[in-house]
């Protein structure tokens, strides 16, 4: 029998897993294994179906109004929660913990190399971003509403919940390693994770000190582009992962994430013209030279 692995170089290499279902030799990424069963079919593509709703959902409400935090915090906060143990919670515990959880019971192929790699690629973007950043950031309000984390911490929950259970248990043949998708989809991962991690670090050398609330105009490096490149820098980096996954967990994850931070980039570069009479007139919102 043909291995699935022998066909590398057709046509099919990578086509979704979804339309592969049960699949045959013709396609290399491959998802069912012995334990993939129809419950968990439905439970994985539901989820993505929901995911897919809430992300346009999303994007509706918080193009209207950007979530009630930072420089859109509102005057009176109501049921306040500490700002730092709420983004640890919203972010650190599906980012790292429940993701690593899922992706270790749930997978059946979790020792391949591609899928240790791809783990832990998204592993250190939550190790930064929901440990790391939360307690570096010298946030101007110590308190936000609780409504926030939950809302995150749940979605966030669902989105990791089909990524871990993708990863690992997709079947990605030794040639994908060198495919254009894993190089090109690894890479921008890499290159948007230092773009949101050095754009996160110059936002925290801003202030002095943890007491220092006051608002400064950025500028140097993407900040002389567009208001927000640590925004600009995860969306890259989400791109990538969706292209080196080569999944659709991976692509409505993705679409989340620009509904998210595309449209507070518009509020938040909407924000600094009306705070800053010198704002830069060449500035974008989120990409460079175009929007
Ligand atoms: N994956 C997702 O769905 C998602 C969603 C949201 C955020 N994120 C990521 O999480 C990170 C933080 O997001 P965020 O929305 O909190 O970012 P942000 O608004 O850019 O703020 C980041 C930090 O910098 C401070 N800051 C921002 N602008 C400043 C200025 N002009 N002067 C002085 N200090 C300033 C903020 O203080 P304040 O306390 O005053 O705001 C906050 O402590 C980013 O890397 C973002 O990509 C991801």
């Amino acid at each position: 029998m043909q291995s699935p692995c022998e066909s590398h170089h057709s046509f099919f290499y990578g086509v979704p897993y979804l339309f592969y279902w049960n699949t045959t030799s013709r396609n290399p990424i491959i998802k069912v294994q012995d334990s993939y069963n129809i419950i968990r079919f439905w439970a994985h593509n539901g989820l993505l179906i929901l995911g897919l709703l809430i992300a346009a959902l999303n994007f509706l409400v918080q193009f209207c109004a950007p979530a009630a935090y930072g420089k859109h915090a509102p005057l009176k906060v109501t049921c306040p929660v500490e700002v730092r143990l709420s983004n640890i919670f919203a972010h650190f515990i599906p980012g790292l913990l429940i993701f690593t959880v899922m992706y270790f019971l749930s997978g059946n192929n979790l020792l391949g190399i591609t899928n240790i790699i791809l783990y832990s690629l998204f592993t250190v973007h939550y190790l930064f971003r929901g440990l790391l950043a939360p307690l570096m950031f010298r946030y101007s309000h110590s308190r936000l509403s609780a409504r926030i984390p939950l809302t995150t911490f749940l979605l966030n929950t669902i989105y990791h919940c089909t990524n871990a259970d993708f990863i690992g248990s997709v079947f990605y043949c030794k040639g994908y390693f060198y495919d254009p998708r894993f190089i090109i989809g690894a890479l921008l991962f890499v290159i948007g994770l230092i773009i949101n991690w050095s754009a996160d670090i110059q936002l925290i050398l801003l202030r002095t000190s943890r007491h220092d609330k006051d608002y400064i105009l950025p500028r140097g490096v993407l900040f002389s582009l567009i208001s927000c490149p640590n925004y600009f820098g995860e969306c890259v980096e989400w791109l990538g992962w969706t292209i080196a996954t080569w999944s659709l967990a991976g692509l409505i994850w993705w679409l989340y994430v620009v509904s998210v931070l595309g449209t507070r980039a518009i509020h938040n570069h909407n924000w600094y013209k009306d705070q800053f009479s010198s704002y830069p007139q060449r500035r974008k919102a989120i990409i460079p030279f175009i929007y």
